[in-house]
């Protein structure tokens, strides 16, 4: 209990730190691309949402969002942002990715959060996130690689390269950058980052 107590503090701190970020460069290459299709805003799910970054630009777009999240302080400050655009339609839910469901979707968001989780529960997400694309929907978000610093931690998921890029083949992949960084992390603390950046659109015919 006090080591659930200590990470959601941990989170809270972050969400103080990074809330009101801009939105990631992931999540604006998806959305501009479905502007170039002609495309109206559709519906999305942003899992790990935390205090709605990405969510709020989305619903800034006009988009209506199903954002999920494992932390209840997340969603309830997500929910009580004070720049919540007028347009666009909120959705919440405190789940973790393992136990969440969401309906076909147009877009699935996932900044710095599906490889949160171990390997099991990341692959298995990852099965429902393109089984849950609509023809034509995309993915955006990050996963992490074999030279992160959080190598070794069972509860969080890296990837070889060859491994992300196996994942992404039944997809279009639009945006593969590879980044590594040596920096602090949100929360302070020094750290070598090895992230995937990914946006990959599902076939029209799929
Ligand atoms: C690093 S934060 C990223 C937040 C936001 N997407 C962003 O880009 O700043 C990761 C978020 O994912 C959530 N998260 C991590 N693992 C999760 C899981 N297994 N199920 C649901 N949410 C999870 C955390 O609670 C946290 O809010």
């Amino acid at each position: 209990m006090a080591t659930e107590t200590s990470k959601a503090e941990r989170w809270q701190r972050y969400y103080q730190e990074t809330g009101a970020r801009p939105p990631r460069e992931t999540l604006l290459f998806a959305l501009d691309r479905f502007e170039d299709e002609g495309r109206e805003p559709g519906f999305a799910v942003d899992l790990g949402c935390g205090n709605g970054r990405d969510t709020v630009e989305m619903l800034r777009r006009g988009w209506r969002v199903l954002a999920v999240d494992a932390q209840e302080s997340a969603v309830a400050g997500l929910a009580e942002r004070p720049d919540l655009p007028p347009v666009g339609e909120l959705q919440t839910l405190v789940s973790r990715f393992a136990g969440a469901r969401w309906p076909e979707v147009d877009l699935v968001n996932s900044s710095f959060a599906l490889p949160l989780c171990p390997a099991a529960d990341f692959h298995a997400t990852w099965r429902r996130i393109v089984a849950s694309l609509k023809p034509g929907g995309r993915f955006s978000g990050h996963w992490f690689g074999p030279n992160d610093d959080w190598v070794g931690d069972p509860s969080i998921t890296h990837l070889e390269r060859n491994e992300a890029e196996e994942m992404l083949a039944g997809l279009e992949v639009e945006h593969f950058r590879e980044e590594e960084d040596d920096s602090v992390t949100p929360r302070g603390t020094p750290k070598h980052w090895h992230i995937f950046h990914i946006v990959a659109q599902k076939g029209r015919a799929a």
